[in-house]
Protein backbone atom coordinates (compact mmCIF):
# COMPACT_ATOMS: atom_id res chain seq x y z
CA UNK A 1 0.00 0.00 0.00
CA UNK A 2 2.88 2.47 1.08
CA UNK A 3 4.41 2.37 -2.76
CA UNK A 4 1.22 3.36 -3.86
CA UNK A 5 0.28 6.40 -1.66
CA UNK A 6 3.84 7.42 -2.09
CA UNK A 7 3.21 7.50 -5.82
CA UNK A 8 0.04 9.81 -5.79
CA UNK A 9 1.74 11.90 -3.99
CA UNK A 10 4.28 12.24 -6.18
CA UNK A 11 2.01 12.32 -9.09
CA UNK A 12 -0.25 15.35 -6.97
CA UNK A 13 3.33 17.00 -6.52
CA UNK A 14 4.25 16.85 -10.19
CA UNK A 15 1.46 18.18 -10.97
CA UNK A 16 1.39 20.77 -8.58
CA UNK A 17 4.78 21.58 -10.38
CA UNK A 18 4.00 20.99 -13.65
CA UNK A 19 1.18 23.92 -13.46
CA UNK A 20 4.22 26.14 -11.76
CA UNK A 21 5.71 25.23 -14.78
CA UNK A 22 4.02 25.51 -17.67
CA UNK A 23 0.96 27.70 -15.68
CA UNK A 24 -2.66 27.27 -15.95
CA UNK A 25 -4.53 28.71 -19.28
CA UNK A 26 -4.16 31.87 -18.31
CA UNK A 27 -4.30 35.24 -20.19
CA UNK A 28 -2.20 37.78 -20.33
CA UNK A 29 -2.78 41.38 -20.43
CA UNK A 30 0.28 42.79 -22.49
CA UNK A 31 -0.80 40.20 -25.33
CA UNK A 32 -4.52 42.31 -25.39
CA UNK A 33 -3.36 45.06 -24.46
CA UNK A 34 -0.38 44.95 -27.73
CA UNK A 35 1.12 48.19 -26.74
CA UNK A 36 3.47 48.84 -30.51
CA UNK A 37 0.49 48.17 -32.26
CA UNK A 38 -1.64 50.56 -29.83
CA UNK A 39 0.88 52.97 -30.53
CA UNK A 40 0.93 52.92 -34.30
CA UNK A 41 -2.58 53.23 -34.71
CA UNK A 42 -2.72 56.27 -32.45
CA UNK A 43 0.32 57.88 -34.11
CA UNK A 44 -1.67 57.00 -37.20
CA UNK A 45 -4.51 58.70 -36.45
CA UNK A 46 -2.95 61.88 -35.20
CA UNK A 47 -0.93 62.02 -38.54
CA UNK A 48 -3.70 62.14 -40.12
CA UNK A 49 -4.92 66.08 -38.23
CA UNK A 50 -0.70 67.11 -37.81
CA UNK A 51 -0.46 66.10 -34.43
CA UNK A 52 2.81 64.84 -33.11
CA UNK A 53 3.43 60.73 -32.33
CA UNK A 54 2.95 59.81 -28.53
CA UNK A 55 5.31 57.86 -26.96
CA UNK A 56 4.44 54.99 -25.20
CA UNK A 57 5.02 55.63 -20.91
CA UNK A 58 5.55 52.76 -18.71
CA UNK A 59 4.05 55.11 -15.51
CA UNK A 60 1.46 55.72 -17.50
CA UNK A 61 0.90 52.27 -18.81
CA UNK A 62 1.21 50.77 -14.99
CA UNK A 63 -1.33 53.11 -13.63
CA UNK A 64 -3.49 51.86 -16.34
CA UNK A 65 -2.49 48.26 -15.55
CA UNK A 66 -3.66 48.77 -12.06
CA UNK A 67 -6.50 50.37 -12.20
CA UNK A 68 -7.88 47.38 -14.88
CA UNK A 69 -6.36 44.99 -12.20
CA UNK A 70 -8.63 46.72 -9.81
CA UNK A 71 -11.71 46.57 -11.87
CA UNK A 72 -10.95 42.67 -12.23
CA UNK A 73 -10.67 42.47 -8.77
CA UNK A 74 -13.99 44.10 -7.91
CA UNK A 75 -15.50 42.31 -10.65
CA UNK A 76 -17.08 45.28 -12.64
CA UNK A 77 -17.96 43.70 -15.86
CA UNK A 78 -21.11 45.01 -17.37
CA UNK A 79 -20.72 48.08 -19.33
CA UNK A 80 -23.20 50.37 -17.26
CA UNK A 81 -21.16 49.73 -14.41
CA UNK A 82 -17.68 51.00 -15.96
CA UNK A 83 -16.37 54.10 -14.55
CA UNK A 84 -13.43 56.20 -15.06
CA UNK A 85 -10.56 56.03 -12.78
CA UNK A 86 -10.85 59.78 -12.18
CA UNK A 87 -6.51 59.82 -11.62
CA UNK A 88 -4.66 62.39 -13.08
CA UNK A 89 -4.70 61.21 -16.87
CA UNK A 90 -7.26 61.47 -19.41
CA UNK A 91 -8.28 58.01 -20.35
CA UNK A 92 -10.32 55.56 -22.98
CA UNK A 93 -12.37 52.76 -22.05
CA UNK A 94 -13.54 49.84 -24.68
CA UNK A 95 -14.75 46.76 -24.73
CA UNK A 96 -15.10 43.63 -27.01
CA UNK A 97 -15.91 39.98 -26.46
CA UNK A 98 -13.72 37.89 -27.94
CA UNK A 99 -14.12 36.87 -31.61
CA UNK A 100 -12.52 35.48 -34.12
CA UNK A 101 -11.96 38.94 -36.07
CA UNK A 102 -11.08 41.88 -34.90
CA UNK A 103 -11.28 41.13 -31.10
CA UNK A 104 -10.84 43.82 -28.44
CA UNK A 105 -7.63 44.67 -27.67
CA UNK A 106 -5.20 48.33 -27.85
CA UNK A 107 -5.14 48.59 -31.74
CA UNK A 108 -9.05 47.53 -32.17
CA UNK A 109 -10.16 50.21 -29.24
CA UNK A 110 -8.07 52.57 -31.28
CA UNK A 111 -9.58 51.86 -34.37
CA UNK A 112 -13.02 51.70 -32.33
CA UNK A 113 -12.64 55.54 -30.70
CA UNK A 114 -11.44 56.64 -34.38
CA UNK A 115 -15.11 55.87 -35.38
CA UNK A 116 -16.21 59.02 -33.39
CA UNK A 117 -14.01 61.01 -35.60
CA UNK A 118 -16.99 62.22 -37.94
CA UNK A 119 -18.55 63.41 -34.58
CA UNK A 120 -16.01 66.62 -34.07
CA UNK A 121 -16.65 69.20 -35.96
CA UNK A 122 -12.96 71.19 -35.70
CA UNK A 123 -14.82 74.38 -36.45
CA UNK A 124 -17.10 74.52 -33.36
CA UNK A 125 -15.00 72.49 -31.33
CA UNK A 126 -18.05 70.51 -30.68
CA UNK A 127 -19.20 66.87 -30.53
CA UNK A 128 -22.60 65.95 -32.80
CA UNK A 129 -22.74 62.61 -30.88
CA UNK A 130 -19.88 60.53 -28.75
CA UNK A 131 -16.58 62.03 -30.20
CA UNK A 132 -14.62 62.55 -26.84
CA UNK A 133 -12.39 59.12 -27.08
CA UNK A 134 -11.23 60.54 -30.05
CA UNK A 135 -10.45 64.00 -29.48
CA UNK A 136 -8.30 62.16 -27.15
CA UNK A 137 -6.52 60.72 -29.38
CA UNK A 138 -5.68 63.55 -30.79
CA UNK A 139 -5.08 65.90 -27.93
CA UNK A 140 -2.07 67.65 -28.59
CA UNK A 141 -1.81 68.18 -25.46
CA UNK A 142 -0.87 64.69 -24.20
CA UNK A 143 2.27 63.44 -25.82
CA UNK A 144 2.03 59.92 -23.15
CA UNK A 145 0.49 56.57 -23.54
CA UNK A 146 -0.11 53.57 -21.85
CA UNK A 147 -2.85 50.98 -21.70
CA UNK A 148 -3.75 48.18 -19.42
CA UNK A 149 -6.52 45.47 -20.06
CA UNK A 150 -7.96 42.58 -17.98
CA UNK A 151 -11.19 40.01 -18.80
CA UNK A 152 -14.49 39.07 -17.32
CA UNK A 153 -17.05 36.48 -18.08
CA UNK A 154 -14.53 33.33 -18.19
CA UNK A 155 -12.08 35.41 -20.08
CA UNK A 156 -14.65 36.10 -23.05
CA UNK A 157 -14.96 39.81 -22.43
CA UNK A 158 -12.17 42.15 -22.90
CA UNK A 159 -11.20 45.76 -21.20
CA UNK A 160 -8.87 48.00 -23.23
CA UNK A 161 -8.02 51.01 -20.57
CA UNK A 162 -5.93 53.33 -21.92
CA UNK A 163 -4.77 56.96 -20.23
CA UNK A 164 -2.57 59.93 -21.67
CA UNK A 165 -0.72 62.25 -19.96
CA UNK A 166 -0.50 65.09 -20.17
CA UNK A 167 -4.57 65.26 -19.29
CA UNK A 168 -5.78 67.47 -22.42
CA UNK A 169 -7.43 70.64 -20.98
CA UNK A 170 -10.54 69.51 -23.40
CA UNK A 171 -13.10 72.47 -22.60
CA UNK A 172 -14.74 74.38 -25.34
CA UNK A 173 -12.55 76.85 -25.69
CA UNK A 174 -9.42 74.22 -26.21
CA UNK A 175 -9.38 72.30 -29.40
CA UNK A 176 -7.40 68.81 -29.20
CA UNK A 177 -5.03 70.40 -32.11
C1 LIG B 1 5.73 59.40 -18.21
O1 LIG B 1 4.67 59.70 -17.37
C2 LIG B 1 5.05 60.22 -16.12
C3 LIG B 1 3.87 60.25 -15.19
O2 LIG B 1 2.75 60.80 -15.78
C4 LIG B 1 5.69 61.56 -16.34
O3 LIG B 1 6.03 62.15 -15.12
C5 LIG B 1 6.91 61.37 -17.23
O4 LIG B 1 7.46 62.61 -17.53
C6 LIG B 1 6.56 60.63 -18.50
N1 LIG B 1 7.78 60.26 -19.17
C7 LIG B 1 8.06 60.66 -20.40
C8 LIG B 1 9.34 60.16 -20.95
O5 LIG B 1 7.31 61.37 -21.04
C1 LIG C 1 -2.12 72.35 -30.21
O1 LIG C 1 -3.22 72.86 -30.92
C2 LIG C 1 -3.53 74.20 -30.61
C3 LIG C 1 -4.84 74.55 -31.29
O2 LIG C 1 -4.74 74.47 -32.67
C4 LIG C 1 -2.37 75.08 -31.02
O3 LIG C 1 -2.67 76.43 -30.69
C5 LIG C 1 -1.12 74.63 -30.29
O4 LIG C 1 -0.02 75.37 -30.74
C6 LIG C 1 -0.88 73.16 -30.53
N1 LIG C 1 0.19 72.71 -29.67
C7 LIG C 1 1.14 71.92 -30.09
C8 LIG C 1 2.13 71.50 -29.06
O5 LIG C 1 1.19 71.51 -31.23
Amino acid sequence: MLPFRYSFVVLTLLSVLLTLAYGLPRVRPIKDVQPKKTLKVHNQIRAAVGVAPLKWNRTVAAYAQKFANRQAKAGVCDYSSMRHSDGPYGENIAAGWVQPEDQMSGPIAAKYWLTEKPNYDYATNKCKDVCGHYTQMVANQSFSLGCGSFRCHENELIYIVCNYYPMPVGDENTRPY
